[in-house]
């Protein structure tokens, strides 16, 4: 059985939630390790529909280790109510537990969070206001607060909060002086009143990885946003403020990369986008609006529409290379049904000098000056919503997948169809380590 990072390799929202919610059928634990209630990952199973920010997608399995690990950043309201969520519905959630490594979202970082957005008005990121930026700066300049600290003494918990506030107090008076204040004793009954309800969930789990890892049990690594969002390698500014790429999976659940087995990148068959920022192949026409309603592209989180386009094959390769990549879920195949051209951008052609890009640009000028190259394929005038086999798939839809998977040199793993659990073609299982039993992308081609 192998250890597998699912991650998102476009710029979130690619289904991660469904492939991880699918893959923990066969994993014993799974991980969260980046990120905070930005996330918004969307587990359907018939009339039930979860939207977890920070559990695990592997909740609903009430007999796998579910971990939110040590890179993520918590905000305890939001983790309280989804745990009593699930548990009024009857799931188990004996089986969760938080590291006491990560970080609390506390009252003025999402205070921070929305001014600083407002401030910059029309050269706002576009952040979920979630608090995750400032929660992650403090963590960085060393001057955070971690769920650990919850159950130090009240002396020293106070002495913490005392610390953070005589730094944080007089930036925000100067920079922000119409947020609201808070005092030492303010914050102490804040997360004196959260330190008991959490307490059964709290524990050092980079030592339940490990003990995981000795037992030779698998784990599952669950990604929260998207590769273009990575701080490192997205589209900065416009990005959070963690890693979402494959190495955040070690920096956030404790691992080292020898442990990991397998990388899949979650994909939809087009792309997607929430909030501000460069966007290649977004669509502000007839055909992107058909993308947004048939795929229901309205945030998790904050239910802002996504902005749409076509399938982007640079963004896709460069997320193969950053990640690692050996395996690709590409998810939403079923929303082009009915469609009778599809296009796949395969390059960017400098706007002035005319010139080809093929790797993806580092600097944000650059991107924001280039057209994407398309080439076109034939769409499809059936349902996929049924297909569980390859062999299901018209031969437009196989050609399409077989074309993204030799753009990019990355092999098929797992197509999805359907926001179901079971609306899946499975070519090959990364837990298991299986073999992939699909005919090369060049056959399918032909
Ligand atoms: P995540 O953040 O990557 O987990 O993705 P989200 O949950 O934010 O958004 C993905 C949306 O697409 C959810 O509403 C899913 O239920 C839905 N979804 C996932 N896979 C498919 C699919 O193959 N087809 C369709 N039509 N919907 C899907
Ligand atoms: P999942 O895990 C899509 C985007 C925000 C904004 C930028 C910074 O569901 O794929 P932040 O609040 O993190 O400081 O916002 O990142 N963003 C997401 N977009 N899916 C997500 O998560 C996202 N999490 C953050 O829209 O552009
Ligand atoms: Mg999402």
């Amino acid at each position: 059985m192998a250890n597998v990072v699912v991650l998102g390799a476009q710029w979130g929202d690619e289904g991660k939630a469904k492939i991880t919610d699918l893959l923990a059928d066969e994993a014993d634990v799974v991980v969260r390790c980046q990120g905070g209630c930005n996330a918004g990952h969307t587990v359907k199973h018939g009339d039930d529909v979860f939207k977890f920010h920070l559990v695990p997608s592997g909740m609903l399995y009430g007999d796998t280790q579910c971990i939110i690990g040590n890179g993520t950043v918590i905000n305890p309201q939001v983790l309280l109510n989804e745990i009593e969520a699930l548990q009024g519905k009857g799931y188990n959630t004996r089986n969760l537990k938080l590291s006491n490594r990560a970080h609390l979202t506390l009252p003025f970082h999402t205070d921070l969070d929305q001014a600083q957005e407002s401030a910059l008005a029309e050269k706002k990121i576009g952040t979920t206001g979630r608090g995750i930026g400032p929660t992650y700066m403090d963590k960085v300049g060393r001057y955070g607060l971690r769920i650990g600290d919850l159950y130090e003494s009240e002396a020293v918990l106070r002495e913490r909060l005392t610390q953070i506030l005589d730094i944080k107090t007089p930036l925000l008076e100067k920079c922000y002086p119409h947020l609201p204040k808070y005092t030492v004793e303010e914050l102490l009954a804040w997360c004196q009143s959260f330190a008991q309800k959490l307490a059964p969930y709290v524990a050092d789990t980079v030592a339940l990885v490990h003990e995981a890892l000795d037992k030779k049990q698998s784990i599952l690594f669950e990604g929260a946003q998207g590769t273009l969002l990575d701080v490192d390698y997205g589209t900065y500014p416009f990005v959070t403020s963690s890693n979402a790429t494959a190495g955040g999976a070690c920096t956030g659940s404790g691992i080292g990369p020898t442990q990991i087995d397998r990388v899949i990148g979650v994909m939809k068959a087009y792309t997607t986008r929430v909030g501000e920022g460069p966007f290649p192949t977004e669509l502000n026409d007839e055909v992107g609006k058909q993308l947004l309603e048939v795929g229901q592209e309205f945030g998790t989180t904050t239910g802002r529409p996504r902005r749409c386009g076509w399938f982007d094959a640079v963004i896709a390769k460069y997320s193969v290379q950053v990640n690692g990549l050996d395996g690709l879920a590409i998810t939403k195949l079923d929303v082009f049904d009915g469609m009778s051209e599809l296009k796949i951008c395969t390059a960017y052609r400098n706007r002035e000098t005319g010139e080809m890009i093929n790797q993806f640009p580092s600097q944000l000028r650059a991107l924001q000056n280039v057209e994407p190259v398309y080439e076109s394929w034939p769409g499809w005038q059936s349902s996929l919503q049924d297909a569980r086999r390859y062999e299901d798939l018209p031969v437009q839809a196989q050609r399409y997948l077989g074309r993204i998977s030799e753009l990019i040199g990355c092999r098929l793993s797992i197509i999805s169809v359907g926001p179901e659990r079971n609306q899946t073609i499975l070519l090959e299982n990364p837990i298991k380590g299986g073999k992939r039993t699909l005919q090369s992308a060049e056959t399918v081609i032909a």
